[in-house]
């Protein structure tokens, strides 16, 4: 057990910029563990800021009405202009980041999470975008800040796969990675194999809260690409551009195809790896025909399963079983307590 630390004394402030699936249960997560997180790490919080598109920028340092926020209704406090306005209204000791971004930038979010961190807060965001397009600069921000930026929720939210590789793996360096990552995609091809269409697995997959209501990120590779690209820039410490990564998206597939593969005991799949290469690290998102004996192939529904080959280990596997924007806001939690409770706030 992890005791409490200096910081743990009187309630955090939390803010929220990011009120949608993931944000919602991640303050359903952490008024259900309130008593929990304050016996075993002397750790209280209040919620003192929430932004959205449609809600604004909405701070009330006494705290906000924490069941209103998840009814989606504004939850109290005073409208701010920008982020920045809203920081200093709602002096944040923690502000979590949980809004969709570019692709080819990570904006807006990586705008906001580095105001949070010169404002002086710890940042913790599920966004893969911001992590692969501003890791280096966040990272050295917090650490100027005597701050922590923790982001385990993006990539596979549910696996701790940065703590497990930051505490758990001493001396071990990957080696070689092939996963899948998207769960859209998976429930889309299981729907084309049932005889289903695609746009009943994308209904699926949006019933399930894991496609947003333009799936075109899942189902172009775009998501997939940047998990890729933020495994190797956070665990290899390489990091990797969007472009680096080929990338072909399941769009195009018959689905006369996936059901012939499923009728001759194989599944298709978007696999995403990262592998040795003549020119260096290769990154590569696309469906591919996999064998019934390869554990990826037993990946169903919305879960995700990474098999991590190491220079100390031939074969790690690390799944999430049934994800979605639950097991995601774990990951933030774990994050907090790593923040402010005491836990590990190392590099990764
Ligand atoms: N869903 C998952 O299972 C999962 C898993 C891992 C990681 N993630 C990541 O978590 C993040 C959030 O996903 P989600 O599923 O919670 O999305 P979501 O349900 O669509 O919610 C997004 C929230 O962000 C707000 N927002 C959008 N653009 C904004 C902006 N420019 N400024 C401020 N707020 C903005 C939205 O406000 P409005 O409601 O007003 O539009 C909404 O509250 C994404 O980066 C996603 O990739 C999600």
């Amino acid at each position: 057990m992890i005791g409490p630390g200096p910081d743990t004394m009187r309630a955090q402030r939390i803010a929220l910029i990011g009120a949608g699936g993931v944000g919602r249960a991640l303050l359903a997560l952490l008024r259900r563990k309130a008593p929990e997180l304050e016996a075993r790490y002397g750790l209280a919080w209040r919620l003192t800021g929430v932004a959205g598109r449609r809600r604004g920028w909405l701070a009330g340092p006494a705290g906000l009405d924490v069941d209103a926020v998840l009814r989606g209704e504004p939850g109290g406090g005073t409208a701010a202009g920008d982020v920045r306005a809203w920081l200093a209204a709602a002096r944040p000791d923690v502000v979590f980041e949980a809004i969709p971004s570019d692709a080819l930038s990570g904006e807006p979010a990586l705008g906001y999470l580095r105001a949070a961190l010169e404002h002086g807060a710890h940042a913790i965001t599920a966004n893969k975008g911001a992590l692969v397009h501003g890791y280096p600069v966040l990272r050295e921000l917090a650490r100027a800040h005597g701050r922590a930026f923790l982001h385990e929720a993006a990539f596979m939210g549910g696996a701790p796969v940065f703590a497990l590789f930051r505490r758990a793996l001493p001396a071990a360096r990957l080696v070689r990675f092939r996963g899948i990552l998207n769960a859209t995609t998976t429930l889309i091809l299981e729907t084309m194999e049932g005889g289903g269409t695609f746009a009943e697995g994308v209904a699926r997959a949006q019933g399930l809260g894991v496609a947003e209501t333009d799936p075109s990120a899942d189902v172009d590779g775009w998501d997939a690409a940047l998990k890729v690209a933020t495994l190797a820039t956070v665990v290899m410490d390489r990091p990797l551009a969007l472009r680096e990564v080929t990338r072909t998206g399941i769009r195009d597939l018959a689905p006369a195809a996936v059901r012939a593969a499923r009728a001759g005991g194989h599944v298709v799949r978007l696999v995403s790896r990262l592998e040795p290469g003549p020119g260096g690290l290769q990154a590569s998102v696309r469906p591919e025909r996999l064998e019934p004996g390869d554990p990826l192939a037993g990946v169903r529904g919305a879960s995700l399963l990474a098999h991590f080959e190491l220079d100390t280990l031939p074969g790690l596997l690390i799944g999430v079983h049934e994800g979605g924007p639950h097991t995601t806001a774990y990951d933030m939690l774990c994050d907090f307590v790593t923040a402010v409770g005491g836990g590990d706030a190392g590099p990764a």
